[in-house]
């Protein structure tokens, strides 16, 4: 049994570090190992332990009710509220607009999104059959509320649903939701804000004296916000809070069957079985932590945002694309160098950064989500970027072939085949002869490139429908299993 732990060990060593505050996403780092080995023992004694029925595991209905009460405590919630523990932020926004379809019942519903609402918005419109209108956002990245009340006026019969975030995760920023929540109020409709990613900590950021726009459930209009306990709130991954202002508002997102001749079905998540292991970590985690434990690393990872933004203003090849409002920092680099070549030198010194493509004109960025564990490594951060940045400089832009250019802004998705496919994704790089893997053995695995600069580049030049279907066509070739 001891060589299975071994050989997972060994998987995990490909992975990128979950400790160390050196991924700047995907991952939050609280930095403290007492609270992880808690939150570990805490997943491992639940892991078996099933939600279906709350009647049967009356502990995971217990802690779902403590971790709901905390989450609308921090969020302002009148005590009408009525929430939900759901695997992750994208169950989270599903539900959100699941039960804003269903409140309703219109032919044709549609939803109005600023353009930078995070793509659970797509997946749950692709899923539950609700247009997206997407609003253009102003200059400041923030919603634009005058442009998105004349999107809801333009059809307030077919409109279920008006979307906020707290922040947007690509910018940053807060959206103005007092204005965005008091125009669906105006027509009766839904606001849901989207605090996923800085809804728990925001909240601390205010009592830290920051300047945060208001966003909770104090301002009138809002009628359910999302905010995720496996991203600042420290906890293992598998859990978000989705709350809604009253009972009657969550009504329509509950489930029950009793129509078949097995037990009675009753689900408030799109899950039915569940395991209790990421509630029971949450749960752990967010006792441990407690208010004073979170305003202090929301402490920390401010004291590091503010040192990485000082920081970045003495870059000569760098600006903040937004002043950030909460925990997420965004950069440009100027045309000396390019941001996936910098993100490329960033992951040769042992620092993860995320590069984000470019969209409507607006040129690739650089993310960062920074967590307080962060805060003890920050001076080397700004050593290893401004070498990043003079490597790129160095190295110039990464250029692509302009014949190759012309040819891939000239496809049509829609026109392509599996051959097709396959030609790109291995001319991008993305798809190693068969029969080789990264170390030139023979599992028959992809081969994936370690510097990914050019791959970006490439994607890069691509309209969003054709990066769509060659991400699509990626991971299909990804998610196979192994010849033996
Ligand atoms: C604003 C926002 N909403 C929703 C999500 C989706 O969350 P998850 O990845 O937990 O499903 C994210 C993830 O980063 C986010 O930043």
């Amino acid at each position: 049994m001891s060589d299975v732990l071994a050989r997972l060990k060994e998987l995990q060593a490909g992975d990128l570090p979950v400790h160390g505050g050196r991924t700047l996403a995907y991952v939050y780092d609280a930095g403290m190992p007492e609270l992880d080995r808690v939150a570990r023992e805490a997943v491992a004694a639940f892991a078996g332990t099933n939600g279906l029925d709350p009647t049967a595991f009356p502990s995971m209905l217990r802690m779902e009710n403590d971790l709901v009460a905390f989450a609308a405590r921090l969020l302002d919630a009148p005590d009408t509220v009525a929430g939900t523990v759901t695997s992750g932020g994208t169950e989270s926004v599903l539900l959100a607009v699941q039960a804003a379809r269903d409140a309703r019942r219109v032919d044709r519903p549609r939803m109005v999104i600023p353009e930078t609402a995070h793509p659970a918005f797509h997946k749950a419109a692709h899923y539950f059959g609700v247009e997206t209108v997407r609003v253009p956002v102003g200059p400041d990245f923030r919603a634009d509320p005058a442009a998105m009340r004349a999107a809801v006026e333009a059809d307030v019969e077919r409109t279920v649903l008006v979307v906020a975030s707290a922040p947007s995760y690509a910018h940053g920023v807060v959206d103005p939701v007092t204005e965005v929540a008091a125009l669906a109020a105006d027509h009766g409709l839904r606001c849901h804000v989207d605090a996923c990613i800085g809804g728990w900590v925001l909240p601390y950021a205010a009592r830290l004296g920051r300047g945060v726009p208001a966003w909770t459930f104090a301002v009138p209009g809002v009628t359910s916000i999302s905010v995720d306990l496996h991203k600042y709130g420290y906890a293992p991954k598998g859990t978000s809070v989705l709350l809604h202002r009253t009972p009657a508002l969550r009504r329509p997102q509950l489930f029950s069957s009793a129509d078949w001749p097995g037990y009675t079905m009753l689900n408030s998540t799109m899950q039915s079985t569940k395991s209790g292991g990421p509630l029971a970590g949450a749960w752990a985690v967010v006792n441990t932590l407690g208010d004073d434990g979170y305003l202090r690393l929301a402490g920390a990872a401010f004291e590091a945002v503010d040192r990485i933004v000082a920081g970045i203003a003495s870059q000569p090849h760098l600006r903040l694309v937004a002043e950030p409002d909460s925990t997420l920092v965004t950069l440009s680099p100027d045309g000396a160098c390019d941001a996936f070549t910098i993100c490329d030198e960033m992951a040769a010194r042992d620092w993860y950064v995320q590069p984000q493509l470019s969209y409507r004109g607006q040129p690739p960025t650089i993310h960062l989500s920074v967590s307080a564990a962060t805060l003890e490594a920050v001076d080397d951060f700004l050593v290893a970027l401004a070498e990043s940045v003079s490597a790129a400089v160095s190295a110039g832009p990464v250029r692509v072939d302009p014949e190759v250019a012309a040819f891939v802004a000239a496809l049509d998705p829609a026109a392509l085949g599996d051959d097709d496919f396959d030609g790109l994704l291995a001319a991008a790089g993305l798809l190693g002869d068969a029969g080789t893997d990264r170390s030139g053995g023979s599992s028959g695995e992809l081969a994936l490139p370690t510097r990914m600069a050019e791959v970006n580049a490439l994607l890069d030049l691509a309209s969003p429908a054709l990066r769509e279907a060659l991400l699509l066509a990626f991971l299909d070739r990804l998610s196979r299993p192994t010849p033996r």
